[in-house]
């Protein structure tokens, strides 16, 4: 639309006249804000932009792909892909408590990261000056939440990229500080980023890693993402993405139970769906989805996932449950 066509150009102009000739980097975490925000510093200074994916491996189904392919495809971006399952696997073996667990992806994210920033600022192929400048996808809300205050130092505002040492400082490229959820999903559809990418799901930081009650292994990790892909595209097929705020679907990785599947008994885990309706995330009430809708999710991830035999639903609002169960 015309607006949303006015806040790119405007955008576009700002990014320009603060970076000037000098490099930037951007982390894409999978999710719409940051790969909206880079798209955006990309239209405004082409190959000057480095953008950064760890992948950790606790991504959803296709996600990686995404990022590596579709983004790519969209934009023409420089990407940087640091491949860091097995590093994030190791880190979480044997840890079962969801604080540990966002301690750990948090802290390897940002060695990764800031691992993958120093070659990007030592490499000399890119065009432009040295690195100066990093590009965050802070929203309005966020911005409003912590306090107002613009970014000039060190990487700090998201919990996604933490703190960076000092010898790592950036000046902060923040093109989204005055925008809503729905206004970058529009930017995002107006820069020609898939719908796929511009409309999916609110996916924390920590990914998949807090959607397995109990430890985290490759074969959890396979198991959730093959269930959750079955969610999301029934949902989308019932055409309920816009009605949902996000559907997590959650893995009870130590709970078993009998069932019957195929030719005989079997002794399975259980997933949750977790469909909510929400404005802001801060508060959420469940969604009362179309029984029809439920049962064929809980046909096909009973049949098509072997290790899966009972599929239940959580009805709790937020408070007292929060959207996430870890
Ligand atoms: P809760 O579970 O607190 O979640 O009700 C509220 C919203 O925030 C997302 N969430 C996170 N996002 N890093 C993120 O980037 C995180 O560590 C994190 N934890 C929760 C959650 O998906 C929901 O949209």
């Amino acid at each position: 639309t015309w607006t949303m066509v006015n806040i790119v150009d405007e955008q576009v102009e700002r990014i320009r006249e603060q970076v000037g000739g000098k490099r930037a980097i951007c982390g894409l975490s999978g999710g719409v804000d940051s790969a909206v925000a880079g798209a955006l510093v990309q239209r405004a200074i082409g190959d000057q932009l480095t953008c950064v994916f760890v992948d950790h491996g606790l991504l959803r189904k296709g996600e990686a792909e995404q990022v590596e392919k579709d983004f790519v495809a969209a934009t023409g971006a420089r990407l940087k892909v640091v491949d860091a399952q097995e590093r994030f696997l190791s880190a979480l073996a044997g840890v079962t408590d969801p604080e540990e667990k966002r301690k750990i992806i948090g802290r390897e994210f940002i060695r990764v990261f800031e691992q993958a920033a120093r070659e990007v600022v030592a490499d000399g192929g890119a065009v432009g000056e040295e690195v100066e400048f990093l590009v965050q996808g802070t929203l309005y809300p966020d911005v409003v939440e912590s306090g107002g205050g613009t970014g000039t130092a060190n990487i700090k505002s998201h919990h996604n990229v933490g703190g960076l040492p000092d010898d790592l400082a950036f000046t902060l490229v923040e093109p989204l500080r005055e925008l809503f959820k729905d206004e970058v999903r529009r930017v995002g559809e107006e820069l020609g980023l898939p719908a796929e990418m511009v409309w999916r799901q609110p996916f924390p930081g920590p990914g998949l890693g807090i959607r397995i009650i109990g430890e985290v292994t490759r074969e959890r990790l396979d198991v959730l993402r093959e269930a959750d892909a079955i969610a999301r595209e029934e949902l989308s097929r019932a055409g309920l993405d816009r009605d949902i705020w996000q559907c997590p679907v959650v893995l009870l990785a130590d709970v078993r139970s009998v069932g019957v599947q195929g030719d005989g008994r079997t002794y399975g885990h259980p997933v949750v769906l977790r469909p909510v309706s929400s404005e802001d995330a801060m508060t959420a009430d469940w969604t009362r989805l179309p029984y029809d809708v439920l049962a064929v999710i809980s046909n096909r991830i009973t049949n098509e996932v072997r290790e899966i035999n009972r599929v239940t639903l959580d009805v709790t609002s937020k408070p007292p449950g929060t959207i996430e169960w870890e």
